[in-house]
């Protein structure tokens, strides 16, 4: 089966490539461009292609894989926001994905967003470089015996909620179902309580159209004051422009962002004067207490050799006519 590789970059080929030769059956060919409407033709002469987080898998990137005869969409990464389903299933193109390559990668980074934005790491790594060793604005505090509100209780967010308890904290979490895994140490209440109640709020739910900007405005107004909010999800879970707000009502401690809503547009590729002046993103990172990564809590060498092999398998899967827990349907 021949795989068109979208959106390659050099750590991908990397593990994709250490683990190619125990699938004889399986040829990659890797490609810098990523998936969306212009670059779907290339896929002509392949069988599935491979997309990742920023990809445009919509209606009419679909119309055009199934024109190429494309039969398998392999996502490798957990989300799948970012493809229709509906049309993908409309079409016979299974999707499949990698649910849960390494959730304690992003929980790590979750807790990490927590304490740099909280003790400010990003700037006081700044003021040392500049000679400048005044404890001034770098002032947090102790999340030993605080409560810690964890939203969505999944892979990544048990994993989180486990930190969080390794920490000393009270941990509350939101779910629409209850992990039982968790049941000794988390208490789970109502979404208004863990806005109430949390000194950190971590987001671990999935983008859908129910959690679409569910940090807005409104739920920004019943948190405590001074809350470290990290999200580590999608960045359309929070509203920016609402956030932006919360942080000048001095409503955070700290924010940490390892998503937002932005990503995928040509913002930060181009850096004109005039883009950045319109970019949410650029705006809140003018604040001192707000430290953003790029999007890389799943960047570990553990997780990308998990993402290579359950990739591969489910591509065997499908070739084996196999049915897949990671197949996502409508
Ligand atoms: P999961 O599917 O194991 O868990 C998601 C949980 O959210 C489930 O327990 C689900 O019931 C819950 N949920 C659904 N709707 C909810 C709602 N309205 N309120 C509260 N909880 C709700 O997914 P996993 O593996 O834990 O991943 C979570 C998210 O993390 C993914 O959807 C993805 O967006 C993001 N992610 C980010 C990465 C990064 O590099 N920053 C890497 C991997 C995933």
């Amino acid at each position: 089966m021949k795989i068109l590789f979208y959106d390659a970059k050099s750590y991908d080929i990397n593990s994709f490539s250490s683990l190619l030769p125990d699938y004889p059956k399986l040829t990659v060919e890797f490609i810098k461009s990523d998936l969306d409407p212009r670059t779907a033709a290339l896929s002509e002469g392949f069988d599935a292609v491979c997309a990742f987080v920023n990809s445009d898998v919509g209606a009419q990137t679909l119309d055009i894989l199934h024109a190429k005869g494309i039969r398998l969409l392999l996502m490798r990464c957990a989300g799948f926001n970012n493809v229709d389903l509906e049309q993908a299933a409309k079409y016979q193109i299974r999707v499949m994905r990698v649910p849960g390559y390494s959730p304690e990668a992003v929980a790590e980074h979750a807790m990490a967003l927590a304490l740099a934005s909280n003790r400010r790491l990003h700037k006081a790594y700044n003021k040392v470089r500049e000679n400048d060793f005044s404890l001034s604005g770098l002032m947090g505090f102790n999340f030993y015996q605080k409560t810690a509100g964890i939203i969505g209780t999944g892979k990544i967010g048990a994993a989180m909620c486990r930190i969080c308890h390794g920490f000393g904290m009270k941990v509350i979490a939101q779910d629409v179902y209850e992990n039982p895994s968790l049941k000794d140490f988390v208490e789970y209440v109502s979404m208004d309580e863990v806005l109430q109640r949390s000194d950190l709020i971590s987001l671990h739910c999935p983008l859908m159209d129910s959690t679409y900007h569910l940090i807005n405005i409104d739920t920004i107004r019943r948190m405590k004051d001074g809350v470290v909010l990290v999200n580590t999800s999608r960045g359309a879970l929070v509203k920016t422009e609402d956030l932006i707000e919360g942080i000048r009502m001095h409503k955070f401690a700290g924010v940490g962002l390892d998503v937002y809503e932005e990503e995928g547009t040509n913002v930060f590729e181009d850096r004109s004067d005039e883009i950045l002046e319109h970019s949410t993103t650029a705006r809140l990172l003018s604040f001192p207490n707000v430290m953003i990564t790029s999007h890389q809590g799943f960047f570990t060498v553990e997780a990308l050799d998990a993402i290579a092999s359950t990739t591969l398998e489910n591509a065997m899967d499908f070739l084996a006519g196999k049915e897949s827990p990671n197949e996502v349907s409508p």
